[in-house]
């Protein structure tokens, strides 16, 4: 969404297209101030440029803008010093010599320095050989032609934007390509085909139709890039707004096949005796789509791509049945160990969490269709825990069809179950359920060691709860312990009291 004000500057500009647009008055942080004042006393030629002008341009100014990259003619780790010095409250300096760029935090806004440059680059690295340049050289070696707009911050020409590749003019029609030839821009730094498709995905923009062939083309240079560099960029599609976007444009050129081959097998619908199965690709990035509009977790939104990516390895045609994905879910959850560790994502509780929404994601929809048991929802509240929430948001997404009447009406069959769930919860207290009764106390009951007994007493009350034969309370457990124990052949040892009940 361009800002208005400044929508309306571009057009002026466009209509009168010799006048220089200037944005002094959006340049609020007062870095600029600092930098263009030095600027001027030690004749430093600076200039902000970037993502920081290609957002002023698309959504305005905010205050404090989370980066700022500025580019100076001359070194930027010196200026970057200067500027510390000037600020004249205390911020952290990062210098990377190896890169010959400095960064100050000022607050929340990260600034970023480097001397104006020229790039070659080896084909066996990302990593550019530099030499010192002009601003336009500086220019050329950026990414998108959208992100090589800069503006000046010196006395004689402050606020001036310069655009030397129609940058202005691609932000208006939405476009993404690249200053150079595409092919060189991708085969020297391949990244740049992910970050492209991201661009394309968070603003909605389209990318030009050499610029695609140049990615297709250039597709197996990704291998030569960082796979947590490629994660990087998957986890940022996958928090745009409609990421769904992104996964096709990966899958159009090639690069999804390298990247993420599970999800490239999800493709495509086969027929046996004119019955056909959905394209599970189609209905994953649909399913992202709608989770996307109800969250911006991103492993919930990793649930939502993984949900049925065990369905190519598990999917069969029966006779009598028609197409069947037998157990998808469990295998599912299985795979994401795998795929978590080769795409370097973490392999913690944000691993288990999306292997748990992936395990349960048949649960509610199950739940929708059949008549539904106090023990079903029960054990559902159970197994999903405090996950429950986002269970549901999942399965709700899960909902796609081409017959809207279609969807509404499993909508509504699911408003039944979160109501069974309220209704139950209520009364039950059974997610994050603790039975009433633990080991140590059976263990103390019947006077014996951990051992097998102890975990069959335990396990036969949580089952009676949530089977709803018994309540869930002190009393009514204590009982069916007993009860279990002496089926066991023990005798009480201890009797077990508890102060409140
Ligand atoms: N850049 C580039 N090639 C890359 C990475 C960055 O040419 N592989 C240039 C672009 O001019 C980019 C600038 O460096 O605008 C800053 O990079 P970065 O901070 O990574 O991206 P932004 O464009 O600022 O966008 P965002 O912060 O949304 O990632």
């Amino acid at each position: 969404m361009i800002h208005n004000a400044l929508l309306l500057r571009i057009r002026l500009y466009f209509c009168c297209s010799f006048s220089i647009m200037n944005l002094s008055k959006h340049l609020h942080h007062k870095v600029f101030q600092i930098i263009a004042a030095l600027a001027a006393k030690e004749q430093i030629p600076s200039y902000v440029i970037g993502g920081f002008v290609r957002d002023l341009l698309l959504e305005g100014a905010g205050n404090t803008p989370k980066d700022i990259d500025i580019v100076v003619v001359g070194s930027g780790i010196e200026m970057a010093e200067k500027v510390k010095q000037a600020i004249g409250e205390e911020v952290p300096l990062s210098i990377f010599r190896n890169f010959g760029t400095a960064m100050i935090k000022w607050g929340d806004t990260e600034i970023e320095f480097v001397g104006a440059r020229k790039e070659s680059y080896r084909r066996d690295s990302r990593k550019p050989l530099v030499e010192n340049g002009s601003l336009e050289d500086d220019q050329n070696r950026r990414d998108f032609t959208i992100n090589a707009l800069a503006i000046s911050l010196n006395p004689n020409d402050f606020g001036d934007l310069l655009d030397p590749f129609g940058g202005v003019k691609h932000l208006e029609e939405k476009l993404i390509t690249t200053p150079l030839e595409p092919g060189s821009t991708f085969s020297d730094d391949p990244l740049r085909m992910l970050r492209g498709i991201r661009f394309a995905t968070r603003l909605g923009f389209t990318i030009e139709a050499g610029t695609l062939d140049a990615i297709h083309e250039h597709r197996q240079r990704i291998g030569i890039v960082s796979q947590e560099r490629i994660s990087d960029e998957l986890n940022k599609i996958i928090e745009a707004k409609q990421p769904g976007k992104g996964f096709l444009l990966l899958d159009q050129t090639g690069l999804l096949e390298i990247i993420f081959p599970e999800l490239h097998q999800m493709k495509g619908v086969e027929e046996v005796n004119t019955m056909l199965h959905k394209d599970n690709f189609l209905h994953t990035l649909e399913v992202l789509d709608n989770i996307a509009l109800k969250t911006d977790d991103l492993w919930l939104r990793w649930a939502a791509l993984l949900h049925d990516i065990a369905k190519p390895r598990t999917r069969k045609f029966e006779p009598d049945t028609g197409w069947t994905f037998h157990a998808h879910e469990f295998i599912g959850a299985k795979m994401i160990p795998g795929i978590f560790r080769r795409m370097k994502l973490p392999l913690n509780e944000k691993m288990r969490y999306v292997q748990k929404l992936v395990q349960l994601h048949l649960r509610p929809i199950v739940l929708s269709q059949d008549i539904v048991t106090d023990a079903a929802v029960r054990r559902l509240i159970y197994d999903a825990g405090e996950d429950l929430e986002d269970l549901m948001t999942l399965c709700e997404a899960d909902i796609t069809s081409k017959n809207p009447r279609t969807v509404k009406r499993h909508l509504r069959n699911f408003q039944v179950v979160r109501e069974k769930i309220h209704e139950l919860e209520e009364r039950d207290s059974i997610r994050n359920f603790q039975p009433p009764i633990s080991g140590d106390d059976i263990q103390k009951v019947f006077g014996i060691p951990p051992s097998r007994p102890v975990g069959l007493i335990k396990n036969a009350i949580k089952e009676a709860i949530l089977d709803g034969e018994i309540p869930n309370n002190f009393v009514a457990a204590r009982q069916r312990m007993l009860e279990e124990g002496k089926a066991l052949g023990l005798t009480v040892h201890q009797e077990l009291k508890r102060e409140k009940e």
